[in-house]
């Protein structure tokens, strides 16, 4: 148990948390001595007036600023290219990204994209990213995917219609600045689809073959503030409370992504992206009791764990029976959060399973972090159970 080597832990530079904070900003583009900022936002968030709040902060410091905002859904290594283009020909020194795990995702890799040779070779994950030439701050908006305190960058492959995580430690921002101010103004289904991905980080780091005592601090935590708010962020969005929770949800459950990986939910959500564009935390989060009632079975410890922090009551006396009350909780959850219920309400067709399954059975980065071994055909039955949903099944 906990037998690896790889145990160091990372974080970013900085980690700072609080209602506010969002004003430091320009105090730390001063300590950086950025010379030329971009910031990179998505058309959403610019819409809501984020990017301008973000504009009229620097204006004061006399620094010239750029905007990124060509992203609309969940981006591609294509928008990545065009990002990485145009920021490299701006010459800046930092970027600064403000947004959902999207925004974030091209903000840090663009980071640590630019100044560099044969960005292909990065891309296809054939060189990995040791370094980044320019910096980099990013702040959430969504809780969330903890992208702000990730190694990872999730990016749809239009050729091959996957997605597809670059990882790199260059990937880990100079300074995450967390504001739950930022995501009052986050609609219902994001809060709900996001929230659940935090969940979802949560929980597969915890029975994750890479989990170490310290990671399972953070998954714990996540998973215990995660059922006080969630259902409070999403059908009350000014509830500054349940938003304050929720965005160290993200955060928490991020750093325990970051350090100890996630598995089997996020293997068969990838294909549903890749392919049909649905988004990412709304296929985590319809997959998930799917794949913990098959994966579940091997962890009957940690599901009498996770059953004590969602507050389903203490099953140490019934072992057997833990497993079954945290899956009726995944199901619950999309009941309760008006999240989609089936594969087949989202509009997929039955004969599109088995390409789904041929392609999550190759992401073995996520599959062997998982202490259940799905082969092809476990997979196609999970699909097939998701497809039904839980009452056809
Ligand atoms: N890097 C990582 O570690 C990591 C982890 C999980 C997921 N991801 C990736 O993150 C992406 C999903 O990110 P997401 O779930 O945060 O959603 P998102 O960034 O795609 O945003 C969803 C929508 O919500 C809007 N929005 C976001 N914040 C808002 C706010 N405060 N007010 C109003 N509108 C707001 C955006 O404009 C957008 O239209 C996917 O591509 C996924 O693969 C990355």
């Amino acid at each position: 148990m906990f037998a690896h080597i790889n145990h160091d832990f990372r974080m970013p530079t900085v980690f700072r948390f609080g209602v506010g904070a969002f004003a430091t900003l320009a105090k730390e583009i001063e300590t950086i001595g950025a010379k030329k900022v971009a910031i990179v936002s998505d058309k959403g968030l610019e819409k809501v007036g984020v990017v301008q709040r973000v504009v009229e902060l620097i204006e004061p410091l006399s620094v010239p600023t750029v905007t990124y905002t060509n992203i609309a859904g969940e981006p591609t290594f294509q928008l990545l290219r065009d990002a990485v283009e145009t920021l490299q020909a701006e010459k800046c020194d930092l970027i600064i990204g403000i947004g959902g795990g999207s925004a974030l995702d091209v903000a840090k890799a663009t980071a640590a994209l630019c100044g560099k040779d044969d960005i292909s070779s990065y891309l296809s994950g054939a060189k990995t990213i040791e370094s980044r030439a320019v910096k980099c701050i990013l702040l959430p908006t969504t809780s969330g995917t903890g992208s702000e305190v990730t190694l990872n960058a999730i990016f749809g492959d239009e050729e091959q219609q996957v997605k597809r995580g670059l990882v790199s430690p260059a990937f880990l921002p100079d300074a995450a600045i967390i504001d739950p101010e930022l995501t009052i103004s986050c609609p219902p289904r994001v809060t709900a689809a996001s929230g659940v991905d935090a969940f979802t980080h949560a929980i597969e780091s915890y029975i994750a073959i890479k989990s170490t005592p310290l990671t399972k601090v953070y998954s714990e935590k996540a998973m215990k503030l995660f059922t006080s708010n969630i259902t409070r962020a999403v059908h009350n969005g000014n509830d500054l409370e349940a938003r304050i929770g929720m965005s160290w949800v993200s955060s928490l459950a991020g750093v325990a992504l970051a350090n100890a990986g996630v598995g089997a939910v996020h293997a068969l959500a990838y294909p549903l992206g890749g392919t049909f564009h649905i988004e990412h935390g709304v296929a985590n989060a319809l997959l998930m009791p799917f794949v913990f009632e098959v994966i579940g079975k091997t962890c009957t410890e940690e599901m009498i764990e996770v059953a004590s922090f969602l507050q389903l009551g203490d099953y140490k006396s019934r072992p057997h029976q833990a497993l079954k009350a945290v899956v009726a909780y995944m199901y619950q959850l999309l009941e309760d959060l008006d999240l989609p219920t089936s594969l087949s309400e989202l509009g997929i067709d039955e004969g599109s399973l088995p390409m789904l399954a041929e392609q999550a059975a190759k992401i073995d980065r996520l599959l062997s972090n998982t202490p259940y071994k799905l082969n092809e055909q476990k997979i196609l039955g999970i699909y097939q159970s998701a497809f039904k949903g839980r009452e056809g099944n």
